[in-house]
């Protein structure tokens, strides 16, 4: 099939070289010149694995196309995604200005029946505005049909999750749009939902703030763990292996990040507030995240007294292992609190090291793990990379100055630790 992309960020990125490999002709457009140009030289903006080989051989089959113009995209495909970018105002709201310019856009372009694919993370009824947009703009009496069709990619397993999801939801108005639909996906194998628009929209956002609260409410149980002796790896075990409960999402440590579950919450309370509904459980939610970065930034008082003039290697730097992308990272926010309290901060990260250094001022960057921890009177372990699952300890503890391994989430046996010669203090692990 013959499809576009607009928007080629994360999302608009890994959707166009997926469909691409699965043997459409796919065009991905952006506004940014100078991104658009890069990628027509192999040059990709993010580091996400996999994405790099993946695009580059599809440009080489020319089955991937990269282009500025909407109008040329439109033009030539049947299918139209929208995969731009929803980021948050002030208040916490999407901000669709450039959802809405898109659908402008498409709509001066059309010359006949076309597909338009709404995939960006909107709130619920975005699809009706997205509608109501099409008609105002298009020239002639064009028929069209819109569809919702969220994306539940994960960074660092964007295209594992692409090829092999859980689900597909597809939020339809007609037959033709259905079967359309049901033909571009034919080659995954799962279950694809159909449902109306607003549920499709719906099950984002509601999909999301799930997650985030599931993650809220072990680390809450963590605080408990901490107050009684219990281990919250164990309890979230036990708990997970009750099928109602699942086992994923179970993670205690500093809390979640990322450019999603942070927005997305947000733009789901504000929705919810517009439609007359007080999301109260998502405020806790959120409060609850914010607090847990306190809470191990306490930790890390109680252990050392004075923060003032110590040293802290920071081990991890992005919201996640696998990506490069430091946005809204706990990480982040956790050094900047320490910075504040006057630690003298260390840091190094296996792949954001460039990214870190745009907004990241006053820290030193090392090499390795090794040289950031050269000297510390802490390690803060705060993002799980595999590698730093392999660390040294007995090594560590010969050039640290003080032997304190703070583990932002949860990653190592705290015996072993011990035996090393560290002070091992987790999150929720009881009686460490
Ligand atoms: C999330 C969703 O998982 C995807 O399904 C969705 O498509 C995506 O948002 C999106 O809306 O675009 P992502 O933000 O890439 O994906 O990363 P996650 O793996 O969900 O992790 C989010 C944050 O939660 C990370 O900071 C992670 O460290 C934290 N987390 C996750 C925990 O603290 N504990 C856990 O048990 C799991």
């Amino acid at each position: 099939m013959n499809i576009s992309i607009i928007g080629s960020g994360y999302v608009g990125l890994v959707t166009g070289a997926c469909l691409a490999e699965l043997g459409n002709k796919v065009t991905c457009v952006d506004n940014d010149v100078k991104k658009i140009s890069n990628l027509k030289e192999g040059l990709i903006p993010i580091y996400e694995p996999g994405l790099d080989e993946l695009i580059k051989r599809n440009a080489k089959n020319k089955r991937l196309t990269f282009i500025t113009s909407i109008k040329e995209a439109v033009k030539t495909s049947e299918i139209i995604f929208i995969a731009v970018g929803t980021p948050p105002l002030e208040n916490g709201e999407a901000d669709l200005t450039g959802i809405e310019n898109v659908a402008r856009n498409i709509a001066l372009s059309m010359d006949g029946y076309r597909l338009i694919v709404e995939k960006s993370t909107v709130p619920v009824a975005t699809c009706n505005w997205i509608k109501k947009t099409l008609s105002t703009y298009l020239k002639k009496n064009i028929k069209f049909d819109i569809v919702s069709n969220p994306e539940f990619l994960r960074e660092g397993s964007a295209i594992y999750d692409f090829t092999h999801p859980d689900r597909i939801v597809v939020g339809v108005e007609s037959i033709k749009a259905r079967q359309i639909m049901l033909k571009l996906y034919s080659y995954l194998n799962c279950p694809i939902i159909f449902t109306n628009i607003q549920s499709a929209e719906l099950i984002k956002h509601a999909s999301n703030a799930f997650l985030a609260t599931k993650i809220s409410f072990i680390n809450s149980v963590s605080r408990i763990c901490d107050l009684t002796g219990a281990d919250v790896k164990e309890v979230a075990q036990g708990m997970g292996l009750d099928n109602r409960i699942g086992k994923y999402f179970l993670h205690a440590g500093i809390g979640y990040g990322g450019s999603c579950f942070p927005k997305d919450l947000e733009a789901f309370m504000n929705i919810s507030e517009k439609l007359g509904y007080d999301f109260e459980i998502l405020k806790a939610v959120r409060e609850t995240n914010e607090k847990q970065k306190l809470y191990v930034l306490q930790k890390i008082k109680d252990a050392l007294w004075i923060i003032k003039d110590k040293t802290i290697a920071v081990l991890g730097l992005t919201f996640k292992p696998n990506t490069d992308d430091l946005r809204n990272s706990p990480s982040i926010d956790l050094i900047n609190l320490l910075k504040a309290e006057g630690a003298k901060i260390k840091v190094y990260d296996p792949k954001a090291m460039t990214n870190a250094k745009n907004i990241l001022k006053g820290v030193t960057f090392c090499q390795d793990a090794y040289k950031a921890s050269k000297g510390a009177d802490c390690i803060l372990l705060a993002t799980e990379w595999g590698e730093f699952k392999e660390l040294d300890f007995s090594k560590l503890k010969k050039i640290v100055r003080r032997p304190l391994l703070v583990d932002g989430r949860n990653i190592y046996n705290p015996k072993l630790i011990k035996d090393a010669g560290f002070t091992y203090i987790g999150v929720g692990r009881g009686n460490e």
